[in-house]
C-alpha cells in the first residue's frame, strides 16, 4: 500500500544505471498483473542503450525525460480486438504493476502513453523495429529520481456514488 501513495511520475533522473536483476524484477512484476482470461496479450521491449533512449525522447515533447532515463520498458501488444478484446486493460495493469514494483525498489518511473496515439507510436515503432501489426501501449521511463517529490494526496469524495449512481 505504501508504494501506491508514494508513487509519483518522475521526469528527472540521476546518471545511475539500474541493474539487470532489478530490471528483470520489474518485468516479472508486470507479468504478474491480472489479465482477462489470463491471455496475457503483451510483450516487452527493454531499452538500455542511450542512443535508443535519446531517439525515443525525440519522438514526442512529452517523452523528453527519456534522454536522462537509465532504461525504458516498452509494453507492446498485437492489439487484437477480436482475440484479446481487453488487451488495453491488461497492458494498463502490467504498466501499473511495474510502476509500483519500481517505487518499492526506490526506482523512479514515468508512464508515457502510447496507443491510440498512432502518430507518436509510429515514430517509436520505427526506432524499436516493432512489427507493423503490433501496438505500443506504453513506454515506461525508469531511473533513480533526481527530485524529492512529495506524495500526492488524492481523494475526491465527489467521485464516489454509494449503492446507485
Ligand atoms: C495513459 C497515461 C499516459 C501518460 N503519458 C504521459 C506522457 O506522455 N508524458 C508524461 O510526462 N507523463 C505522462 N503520464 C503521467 C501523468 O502525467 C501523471 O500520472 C499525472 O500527471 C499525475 O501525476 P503523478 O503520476 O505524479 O501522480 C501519463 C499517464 C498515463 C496514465
Amino acid at each position: 500500500m505504501e508504494e501506491i501513495y508514494k508513487r509519483r511520475s518522475v521526469r528527472k533522473f540521476l546518471d545511475k544505471p539500474i541493474s539487470d536483476d532489478d530490471l528483470d524484477a520489474l518485468l516479472k512484476a508486470g507479468m504478474n498483473a491480472p489479465s482477462a482470461h489470463n491471455l496475457k496479450p503483451y510483450e516487452f521491449v527493454l531499452v538500455k542503450d542511450k542512443n535508443t533512449l535519446q531517439a525515443l525522447a525525440d519522438t514526442a515533447i512529452h517523452s523528453k525525460m527519456l534522454n536522462e532515463a537509465a532504461a525504458a520498458i516498452v509494453v507492446v501488444s498485437k492489439g487484437d480486438n477480436e482475440q484479446t478484446p481487453h488487451w488495453q486493460a491488461d497492458c494498463a495493469a502490467v504498466t501499473e504493476n511495474i510502476l509500483l514494483e519500481a517505487i518499492s525498489m526506490e526506482i523512479g518511473s514515468c508512464w508515457l502513453g502510447g496507443y491510440p496515439d498512432l502518430e507518436k507510436t509510429a515514430k517509436e515503432k520505427k526506432v524499436l523495429a516493432i512489427p507493423e501489426d503490433y501496438q505500443i501501449f506504453s513506454v515506461i521511463a525508469l531511473g533513480y529520481s533526481a527530485l524529492d517529490l512529495k506524495p500526492n494526496d488524492n481523494y475526491y469524495p465527489e467521485k464516489i456514488h454509494y449503492e446507485k449512481y
